[in-house]
């Protein structure tokens, strides 16, 4: 095990996505030959249930858990860290869709980004899932200048992951059978899961299906409104699977994807494939020791470009809207 502890902050580790996430972090799920320091942030009335929290990772023994720190001062909390996993916000509830969160989260992501500008260690990363996530990114992005702008990502993984399990339940397919997965644009009712490049067992996927339909009826509405299902089914949002999500986007990004695939992930774009520069937009990507780069000259036929541009153009609306409110 290397000695220097990876220090992981952990933003909202009392709510629900806390509660399962910190201890997959903790048994070594994102770092296995390497101890981890968690970072706790909490507002003030949530830090007794947060001290609760830590009794049980305490009571856990974990051997890789090398201490955890929890307060609600940004500053305090974030000094220092390699890793910050922005989970704390507002769950949306049964009806509400994520743009109705943009003013009540987006605020959080001001003073957020403002504090790791000042006391993140210089290689930090920044992996935001508190909603709507990407233009919170932006927002954390966008109030933190000195961070290099590559270093902020929002998930878009869980969405990755529902579509390999949509698809490997449809083609009878191992998950581990199915690869280059992408999803495009938000992680929203608009986002694009993207059939038309990945493949099964090496096939092409939209091939192994050969079902336009349920490519269009299906499977797209499957995975785009899985999240609005599971708040019907559970009367509150995905925890586990988002934060096992977390861990998973984090992991590849530390530490690479693997050779021959690549992941999804929401990044600053550089105008590739059409979606304006600036927006934090789900792309392919390949990872590798702490960088991401996204995958190029994927053919986009019309399908995808109307899929595509819808996705953007929330995205651009979300970007203004948080302009208007001052938040970037
Ligand atoms: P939750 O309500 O159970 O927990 C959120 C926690 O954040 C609470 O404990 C709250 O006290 C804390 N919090 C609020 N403001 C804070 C601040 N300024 N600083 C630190 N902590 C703060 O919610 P949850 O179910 O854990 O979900 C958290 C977020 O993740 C929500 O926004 C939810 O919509 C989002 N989410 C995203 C995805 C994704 O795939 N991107 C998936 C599921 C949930
Ligand atoms: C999800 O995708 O499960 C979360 O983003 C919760 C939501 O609001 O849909």
């Amino acid at each position: 095990m290397s000695s220097s502890p990876l220090k992981v902050a952990v933003t909202g580790a009392a709510g629900q996505i806390g509660y399962s996430l910190l201890f997959r972090l903790a048994s070594g799920a994102l770092a296995a030959d390497r101890p981890i320091e968690l970072r706790l942030l909490e507002i003030t009335p949530a830090l007794k249930a947060l001290e609760g929290v830590v009794m049980e990772l305490d009571d856990c023994a974990f051997p890789g858990l090398a201490g955890v720190e929890i307060g609600d001062d940004a500053e305090k909390v974030f000094d220092g860290v390699n890793l910050a996993l922005l989970v704390g916000a507002r769950p949306r509830g049964p009806g509400m869709e994520r743009g109705d969160l943009l003013e009540a989260n987006g605020a959080i992501f001001t003073t957020q980004g403002k504090a790791l500008n000042k006391v993140a260690a210089d290689d930090v990363r920044i992996g935001v899932t508190g909603n709507p996530a990407n233009t919170n990114a932006l927002i954390a992005m966008s109030n933190a200048p000195d961070i290099p702008q590559e270093r902020f990502s929002a998930l878009t993984r869980l969405d990755h992951n529902r579509a390999i399990s949509q698809l490997a339940a449809k083609t009878g397919a191992p998950v581990t059978d199915i690869t280059k997965m992408t999803i495009w644009g938000n992680h929203s009712a608009t986002q694009y899961p993207d059939l038309f490049h990945a493949e099964v067992g090496g096939r092409n996927a939209a091939e192994v299906v050969g079902d336009q339909a349920w490519i269009e009826n299906d499977f797209i509405p499957t995975v785009a409104k899985r999240g609005a299902a599971i708040i019907d089914a559970r009367g509150s949002s995905s925890a586990a699977s988002a934060a096992s999500a977390t861990i998973d986007a984090a992991r590849d990004w530390l530490f690479g994807s693997a050779e021959g695939d690549w992941v999804s992930m929401a990044v600053r774009s550089d105008g590739s494939y059409g979606v304006p520069e600036g927006l934090v937009s789900s792309f392919p990507v390949t990872t590798r020791d702490g960088d991401w780069s996204i995958v190029q000259g994927l053919e986009i036929d019309d399908f995808s470009r109307g899929r595509i541009d819808a996705s953007a153009a929330e995205l651009a609306e979300e970007r203004e809207a948080v302009q208007g409110l001052g938040l970037i």
